[in-house]
């Protein structure tokens, strides 16, 4: 019963794919449905040899397998972490989980491989385990890291986050070289260019495989006019480009579709929803009063962009989604969010033509993001140049 209450949920609440042919994948309500009468053994026992204390190895098993990769979560016992492996846990396209974590991987593997869905799930502590987790990933999604408190900024999280991501992509380049790395440790404008810059120092770097996760401004973005406007929310797509943090927030709201409920905005409803989307962070960060940010609409957008980047990989060829990625539309940008093509090998196109025909205040908005974006950018790049001179000297 309960099984087929999230399922309905599920249905209703990501956008349908036969109206929206830029909206994301659903999860497949039905295999979920189905998969609640396979029968599961749990089994709890360590994999490999203890190398050290600190490093455990926790594998819990339900039922037989029928997707088709293995899904690795870096920062799966926070707060994105948790809701995100139980949503990557109910995909079909997903067979292997590898939960990874500093602490409390070993309550939330054995939690979460008792729901009777296909993925296996496999729980991964201390750095000597890491190589493990990341062994074979298809697809590493890296929520890991410390979260904002009331009155600071994304940027302020740079100190202790740039490290994080850094240390955790560097394992990837050696243990998971091919995989899709789905950044969302802020501050994702310069956190993807961190994990940029170790994978080209170590020989691993392919653009069209690295993401920053922006899903959820599209998601807010979504909900926002659909509540506005009155229309259900599965019929409506809005393009959100720029960054992921304050002002570097674009919502197109002239690219919306419906299209009608776009050139119904007047000027007044475009800066208001303009407004709420790019401060919905701060919003949420100041309703939890210091006791986190975002985290279950995280985890949905997250889910939904993993969902979308594993049908990309399973050969699909209609699967788009927004994300910030290497690309040349705005030339002195290196790092943009833009709607991409998702496909077997990552990023198979940015679409461009979205920067074109701007209405005046969307281009104006363009102009006044650049430097604020450039300045996060090269912050993050300068970050690993400098620390790789500092090892150096
Ligand atoms: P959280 O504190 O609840 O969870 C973070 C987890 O990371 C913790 O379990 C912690 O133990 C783990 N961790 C810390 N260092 C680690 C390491 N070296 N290796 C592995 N795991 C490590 O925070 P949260 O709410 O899950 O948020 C995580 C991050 O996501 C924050 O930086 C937050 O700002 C960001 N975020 C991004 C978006 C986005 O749209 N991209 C949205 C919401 C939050
Ligand atoms: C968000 O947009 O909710 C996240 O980036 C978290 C935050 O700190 O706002």
């Amino acid at each position: 019963m309960a099984a087929v209450a999230i399922a309905t949920l599920s249905l209703t609440s990501v956008p349908c794919k036969k109206r929206l042919r830029h909206g994301a994948s659903a999860f497949n309500a039905q295999q979920f449905i189905n998969s609640s009468s396979h029968s599961y053994s749990l089994t709890l026992r360590p994999r490999l040899p203890k190398p050290r204390a600190a490093s455990r190895v926790i594998v819990a098993q339900a039922g037989n397998g029928s997707g088709s990769y293995k899904v690795a979560i870096l920062g799966a016992a926070g707060g994105i972490g948790q809701p995100l492996s139980l949503l990557a846990k109910m995909s079909p396209l997903v067979s292997a989980l590898h939960l990874y974590d500093i602490t409390n991987v070993e309550g939330v593997t054995a939690d979460l491989s008792h729901c009777n869905t296909p993925a296996q799930v496999a729980g991964f502590t201390g750095k000597d385990a890491l190589a493990g987790c990341l062994l074979g990933a298809d697809v590493v999604v890296i929520p890991a890291g410390v979260l904002r408190k009331p009155g600071m900024t994304r940027d302020d999280l740079f100190s202790v986050n740039a490290g994080i991501v850094r240390d955790l992509v560097a394992a990837v380049a050696d243990h998971a070289p091919g995989a899709l790395v789905h950044v969302i440790s802020n501050p994702v404008n310069s956190t993807v260019p961190i994990a940029a810059e170790v994978l080209k120092q170590k020989g691993a770097y392919d653009p069209r495989r690295l993401f920053g996760v922006t899903t959820l401004d599209v998601v807010r973005a979504n909900a926002f006019v659909a509540a506005r406007k009155g229309l259900p929310v599965a019929d409506v797509d809005v393009p959100v480009v720029g960054g992921h943090a304050a002002a570097t927030i674009l919502p197109l709201l002239s690219k919306a579709r419906p299209k009608a409920a776009a050139a119904a905005f007047t000027d007044e409803e475009v800066e208001e929803l303009a407004a709420r989307i790019r401060d919905a962070g701060t919003e949420v960060v100041e309703a939890k009063a210091g006791a986190g940010s975002a985290t279950l609409s995280m985890a949905y957008a997250a889910a939904r962009f993993l969902e979308a980047s594993l049908r990309g990989l399973d050969g699909h060829d209609d699967v788009y989604e927004c994300a910030y990625v290497q690309s040349q539309v705005v030339p002195e940008l290196p790092f943009f969010a833009c709607r991409v093509k998702l496909g077997r090998g990552g990023v198979e196109e940015v679409l461009a033509s979205e920067l074109r025909g701007l209405t005046d205040y969307e281009a104006r908005e363009l102009e006044d993001l650049k430097p604020r974006l450039k300045a996060s950018i090269d912050k993050g790049i300068a970050y690993v140049q400098q620390n790789q001179e500092a090892a150096l000297n």
